[in-house]
């Protein structure tokens, strides 16, 4: 049985959509069916096609009680809306339902776990959130919540964790049949920790152990949690809030944290050898992957950063879309992203340029656009002698302009979208420290639009960032402080 919340949020998004034309949303990114957008959930592949849920306000541009959008694709790059699968609409999760993910049942169905919220008022006259972790099985389309919702509740949570920050269950199925989840939560030191429950049929879960702890390293409550086997390590995604700066890492308040190391899984501790950000970029929150049937980690992120929501004029009709799709992977200890390979397929009319020595400004013929793959050689112009900057401008026209510049002698690649036509003292420009030998840099740059990512050195970093330029700003050209020497291959993404 739906309920009327549900049923409300589908008849209203239905007739909302309309508003939107296709040109005014993203082309192959997904972007919300109408109002807001965050966290994508439920990341999945099920009845032959992937399935990505969201953190969805259909009302307005802005967060509010969270329902789960919902939309389907083949090839990850053409998105289908289906109707919202959950609204706030049980006693238990009437305040949202929050982030969460998805398994297949050995029935066939699907089963989603996700945190219900509920406000509690405390004795001081505030609210706080009660977070527990709830289920709801279903076809791909509908889904009933579980009749003895919350599975996973205080009850569960080891002494001195609190029940406020308990939230984001992420869920797999181990090769012998179980499952196996991991929750984000804060221990009484107020930092993050991740907590390990386990399952033997999907309904009944028991506390297991905690996974991995903070200590107030990286930021406080750990988001989003994602944890799985990758290239002969074990990887814990998640996205930390309220993190410091350290060095050219971790500079987006709420960012995004990779740790790499091994996993005991009798006692259920994982051991971390590596950190890094998951995006040195400005816009990317809260990934969760899959795993694709052809064994691919796939990662998907918001493409956006709470701080900096500002940048989208709220007279619009949409906020948030999410970040490309990106194959992970392990190389020399660090995470690796390229894009989808099905975006390949997308490549249309090469226009290609190689061996090109330059200084000042240069436009080639053919190399404009705004949904667009362009990748980018670098290397210095003359022997023996370092030039000072190269940039790219992009999405330009008389009025406007966004760049990546790097400089060489400091190793620094820069993306800046202070003229991008936003009208807010938000924050507009990145640095990333990024690994060149003597002038030398691979960029992939994938234009969709209302954002730029760009691929570093054949994906060892990722700088991802959306920008609401006008669409007739669609030129493109490179500048040079020295000589440089490029090759240049642009496809069409269509
Ligand atoms: C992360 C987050 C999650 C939560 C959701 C609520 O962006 O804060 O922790 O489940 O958003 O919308």
């Amino acid at each position: 049985m739906t309920s009327q919340t549900l049923r409300e949020a589908r008849k209203y998004e239905e007739e909302a959509e309309k508003m939107i034309k296709e040109e005014e949303r993203p082309g192959f990114h997904l972007s919300v069916r109408t109002g807001w957008m965050n966290d994508p959930n439920g990341f999945s592949y099920y009845k032959g096609q992937y399935h990505l849920f969201y953190q969805y306000y259909p009302y307005d541009l802005k967060w509010g009680p969270m329902h789960w959008g919902h939309a389907v694709s083949k090839d990850l790059l053409h998105w289908y809306y289906l109707p919202a699968a959950l609204a706030p609409d049980e006693t238990y999760d009437r305040d949202g339902c929050f982030s969460g993910s998805a398994v297949t049942l050995p029935d066939g169905r699907q089963l989603l776990m996700y945190t219900g919220v509920l406000k509690e008022q405390r004795k001081n006259g505030k609210f706080h959130d009660i977070q527990t972790q709830c289920l709801a099985v279903g076809d791909g389309v509908d889904y009933v919540k579980y009749e003895n919702n919350p599975v996973l509740d205080a009850e569960d949570l080891p002494e001195g964790s609190s029940k406020y920050d308990f939230r984001d269950p992420k869920i797999w199925k181990k090769e012998d049949g179980t499952y196996c989840c991991v929750v984000g939560n804060r221990p009484s030191d107020g930092s993050g920790q991740i907590l390990l429950y386990t399952s033997l049929d999907g309904f009944q879960w028991n506390f297991k152990s905690i996974l991995a702890s903070n200590h107030n390293r990286f930021g406080k409550m750990w988001e989003c949690p994602d944890f799985f086997k990758l290239d002969g390590k074990w990887v814990l995604l998640t996205s930390p809030q309220d993190m410091l700066p350290s060095g050219f890492e971790y500079h987006n308040g709420n960012g995004t944290l990779c740790l790499i190391g091994d996993y005991d899984e009798e006692t259920g501790i994982f051991t971390e050898q590596h950190d890094q950000a998951i995006d040195y970029g400005i816009d990317f929150y809260a990934p969760q992957t899959v795993l694709a049937p052809d064994g691919r980690r796939i990662m998907i992120g918001w493409m956006q950063n709470w701080d900096a929501c500002a940048l989208r004029s709220p007279e619009e009709k949409w906020l948030g879309q999410m970040s490309l799709p990106r194959e992970l992977f392990i190389k020399d200890g660090k995470l690796y992203q390229h894009p989808v390979k099905e975006l390949e397929k997308m490549r249309k009319n090469k226009v290609e340029y190689y061996n090109i020595t330059f200084s000042n400004l240069l436009n080639l013929d053919r190399i404009q656009g705004r949904r667009i793959d362009l990748e980018l050689t670098l290397r210095p112009g003359e022997p023996e002698k370092l030039y000072q900057k190269f940039a790219l401008r992009f999405a330009q026209n008389d009025t406007y302009q966004t760049a990546l510049s790097f400089r060489p002698h400091e190793s620094i690649l820069k993306i800046d979208r202070k003229f991008s036509g936003s009208r807010r003292a938000i924050i507009h420009q990145r640095r990333s420290l990024v690994n060149s030998r003597n002038g030398e840099l691979k960029l992939r740059l994938i234009l969709d639009r209302f954002s730029a990512e760009v691929f570093i050195n054949d994906g060892e970093q990722v700088m991802t960032m959306v920008m609401y330029t006008d669409l007739a700003a669609e030129g493109i050209c490179f500048f040079a402080d020295g000589m440089v020497n490029m090759d240049v291959v642009k496809y069409d993404l269509v």
